[in-house]
């Protein structure tokens, strides 16, 4: 999911890149009915889902036939994209969303808080986030579309959702559930020093 409606969004792009440098076996499918999204209505989301409007009952089945969620969102006003945010709650009270591995993707060391937002909103709706799949690749305004990131120099070093300090709670599947702690963020990748580098392309 990217988070920016954009035509030439570098969001949308990195994104493209993750589908072009997916391994044999895993199809990253866009999301493409954002801006399709009603605004959110708890009316419209009762129990019996007879109010939910086509085109988020589209995007919660989407959302439920995919192992993994991979978003990358714009900071806009120091916040996450509206149009993501609005996504985002039509999946608070969806049974798809809760449990899901995701992985957030950043295109800017100098966005902190959307990076940030995005980590209380979906730790909080339950997602199981892996920060090892959390990557920046800066792109700062350089208009790149997906293959030409994906055929670019191998990103390295961590990235700001990476830069969070993690705890975990065992679960009893035997698998361990990583929350990020937020109120211990270090935005250090923030301002004009030297870009970061991210540990791995393939992380993407
Ligand atoms: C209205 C507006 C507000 C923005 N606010 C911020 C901001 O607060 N912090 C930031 O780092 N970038 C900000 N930006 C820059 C965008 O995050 C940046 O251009 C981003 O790459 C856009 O994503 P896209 O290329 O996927 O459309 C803002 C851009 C716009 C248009």
């Amino acid at each position: 999911m990217s988070g920016s409606l954009r035509a030439g969004s570098s969001n949308s792009a990195v994104l493209d890149a993750a589908r072009l440098l997916a391994p044999s076996g895993v199809v990253v499918a866009p999301y493409t009915g954002l801006r399709a999204l009603p605004a959110f209505d708890p009316d419209l989301d009762t129990p019996d889902g007879t109010a939910l409007p086509p085109e988020v009952r589209r995007f919660r089945d989407q959302v439920g036939r995919a192992d993994a969620v991979l978003i990358s969102s714009p900071e806009y006003a120091h916040g996450i994209a509206g149009a993501l945010k609005n996504a985002l709650d039509w999946l608070v009270g969806s049974t798809e969303f809760s449990g899901r591995v995701v992985a957030l993707l950043s295109t800017s060391t100098r966005a902190v808080h959307a990076p940030a937002q995005l980590i209380e909103v979906v730790t909080t709706m339950n997602a199981w986030l892996v920060p090892e799949a959390c990557v920046t690749v800066p792109l700062h305004g350089r208009a790149l579309d997906g293959p030409a990131i994906a055929a670019g120099p191998k990103p390295r070093g961590p990235g700001p959702h990476r830069d969070r300090r993690t705890r975990s709670s065992g679960r009893s599947d035997g698998r361990t559930r990583r929350r990020l702690n937020t109120t211990r963020m270090r935005p250090e990748n923030s301002g004009t020093g030297p870009e970061p580098e991210c540990r791995s392309r393939s992380q993407c």
